[in-house]
C-alpha cells in the first residue's frame, strides 16, 4: 500500500492537463453492451474504476482493448456470454450497476449483483430498479442479486417520474430506454455533463433522445443500436479539484480542457472566496485575486448545483479562509470523512449531521492523515499543498480511482509531493 508525501510551499506555477471525466466513462463503457457493433471512446482516464469496469464487461464476454496508453478503450460486445454481473467485481465499484440497463435491453434479462453501502452512505438503487419496472421489467432480489426480466417482446416505454434526482438512475433508465418499444420519458432526471455526454454517445450509436441536459429526457426506442466513437467528456471533478490547488497555496495555474460551463455554480463560489477565474480556448487559469481567501456558505446540489463530489476540496480551501463557513451536505448523509483528518492538521471545524462548520485559521500544519475515499483523499492533498512541513496520506488505493497521474500533475506545477510504499 503506497502513501503520499507532501511538504507544504508554494506557489504553484504552470499547467495540469485535465482527463476525460471517469463518471462519464463509467457510464459510457457499459453502453458498449447495447449494440453487436464496436464502441470506441477516445479521451479515456487511466484509473483503477476503469480497469474494474473493463474486468466486469469482459466477464459478461465483451471484448476491450486499451490503445494509445489507455487514451482510447475499442469495446466490442458482439458475443456476449452471459448477463450475470458477479459480486466479487460489483462490490469493488458502486457504478457496476450501470451494466443492469443495457443488458436487461439488449439480453432481455439480467441478473446483477447488489452493490451494498459504501464509505459516504449507504446509497441504495431502488430508483434505477423502480425505473425498470415501469419499462414492464419484472425484477426479484434474491441472495443479493437483483434477478430483473424483460417481457417477451422486450422492454416497454413507459413513464420515468424520479422522486429525486439520482444520476445512476437516470443513466442506467437512459441506456435501457433507447432499445425500449416506444416512447419513454424521464422526469426529473439528472442534468449533469455526464448524461449530456452518454446521451451524445449513445445518439452517436443511432438512439432517438431529446431534452438531455434538462430535468425531462425522452426516448423513442429503436430496434438496435450501431457502432461508434466518442470523446469522453472533461473530468469537471478533477478540474475542480486542481482550480483549488492554486488557491490554497498561491501562485497561478492553468487547467488546460477546462470549460467554465461544466462548473459554473463551483466558479461563482470559489470567487466569492477571492478567486481570479479567467477561461481561453486553451482552458482556465485560476489565481487569487488580491487579497485573501474568505469564507463562503456551500451547499451541494445535483446539476447545475455546487457538486458533492467537490465538497471535500472545497472543505480543505475553507480551512485557511478568513472567517467562518457553513457547508451543508445534501447528497449523501455519510460525506464529511475528511473533517476529522483535516482537524488533525490543524483545522477547526464542527460537524452535525450534514453541515460542517468550518473556522478558518491562519495555517495548517503537516501531520499522518488517512485517506476514506476518493474525493476525501484529495482533499487531504489539497490541504498539506500550503500546510506547514509534512502529511503523509495513507491508503491511496482510493486515489488511483478518479485521479491519474496526481503526482505527475502536481510536481508539475511545482508542488513537493512523491509516492511511496507504505512501509519505506
Ligand atoms: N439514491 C437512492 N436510490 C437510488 C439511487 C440513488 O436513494 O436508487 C440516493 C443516493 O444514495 C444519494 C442520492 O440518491 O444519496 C444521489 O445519488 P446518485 O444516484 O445521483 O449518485 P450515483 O449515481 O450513485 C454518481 C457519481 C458520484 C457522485 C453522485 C452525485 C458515478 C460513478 N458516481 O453516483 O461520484 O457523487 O453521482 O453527483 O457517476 C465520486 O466520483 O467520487 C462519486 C461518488
Amino acid at each position: 500500500m503506497d502513501s503520499i508525501i507532501v511538504t507544504g510551499g508554494g506557489p504553484l506555477r504552470g499547467t495540469i492537463p485535465i482527463a476525460g471525466a471517469k463518471n462519464a466513462c463509467l457510464t459510457l463503457m457499459p453502453a458498449t453492451l447495447l449494440s453487436d457493433e464496436p464502441l470506441t471512446l477516445t479521451n479515456a482516464p487511466r484509473l483503477s474504476d476503469i480497469r474494474t469496469m473493463t474486468q466486469l464487461l469482459e466477464s459478461l464476454g465483451a471484448e476491450v482493448a486499451k490503445l494509445s496508453d489507455g487514451l482510447v478503450l475499442s469495446m466490442s460486445s458482439h458475443a456476449l456470454n452471459g448477463a450475470r454481473a458477479d459480486y466479487d467485481i460489483v462490490r469493488k465499484m458502486r457504478a457496476s450497476i450501470l451494466v443492469l440497463g443495457p443488458l436487461l435491453a439488449r439480453q432481455g434479462q439480467a441478473v446483477v449483483s447488489l452493490p451494498g453501502g459504501c464509505a459516504i452512505g449507504a446509497r441504495p438503487v431502488d430508483l434505477h430498479l423502480k425505473a425498470f419496472e415501469a419499462m414492464g421489467a419484472e425484477l426479484d432480489l434474491r441472495d443479493g442479486y437483483v434477478h430483473a426480466k424483460a417481457p417477451s417482446g422486450g422492454l416497454k416505454g413507459g413513464v420515468v417520474d424520479f422522486p429525486f434526482v439520482s444520476v445512476g438512475a437516470t443513466e442506467n433508465a437512459l441506456m435501457a430506454a433507447t432499445l425500449a418499444k416506444g416512447t419513454t420519458v424521464l422526469k426529473n432526471a439528472a442534468q449533469e455533463p455526464e448524461i449530456v455526454d452518454l446521451a451524445q454517445c449513445l445518439q452517436a450509436m443511432g438512439a432517438q433522445i431529446s431534452g438531455e441536459g434538462t430535468d425531462t429526457i425522452e426516448v423513442q426506442g429503436v430496434d438496435r443500436l450501431h457502432g461508434a466513437t466518442h470523446r469522453v467528456v472533461t473530468d469537471r471533478i478533477e478540474l475542480g479539484t486542481y482550480m483549488l490547488a492554486p488557491l490554497v497555496a498561491g501562485g497561478e495555474v492553468t487547467c488546460t480542457g477546462g470549460k467554465r460551463s461544466l462548473l459554473e455554480a463551483f466558479c461563482a463560489k470559489i470567487e466569492a472566496a477571492g478567486a481570479e477565474i479567467v477561461e481561453t480556448d486553451a482552458g482556465l487559469t485560476v489565481r487569487r485575486a488580491n487579497g485573501p481567501i474568505r469564507a463562503v456558505d456551500v451547499e451541494t446540489e445535483p446539476f447545475p448545483g455546487f457538486p458533492t463530489d467537490l465538497q471535500a476540496q472545497m472543505m480543505a480551501l475553507l480551512c485557511t479562509a478568513e472567517g467562518t463557513s457553513v457547508l451543508e451536505e445534501k447528497i449523501f448523509e455519510n460525506r464529511f470523512m475528511h473533517a476529522p483528518e483535516l482537524v488533525r492538521m490543524g483545522a477547526t471545524i464542527e460537524v452535525h449531521g450534514g453541515t460542517a462548520t468550518v473556522t478558518g485559521v491562519p495555517k495548517l500544519k503537516g501531520a499522518p492523515v488517512m485517506a476514506t475515499d476518493l474525493r476525501a483523499s484529495v482533499s487531504l492533498i489539497l490541504a498539506a499543498l500550503a500546510a506547514e512541513g509534512e502529511t503523509r496520506v495513507g491508503r491511496v488505493y482510493h486515489l488511483d480511482r478518479g485521479y491519474e497521474h496526481v503526482v505527475a500533475k502536481l510536481s508539475g506545477v511545482g508542488a513537493q509531493i512523491e509516492r511511496v510504499k507504505e512501509d519505506d
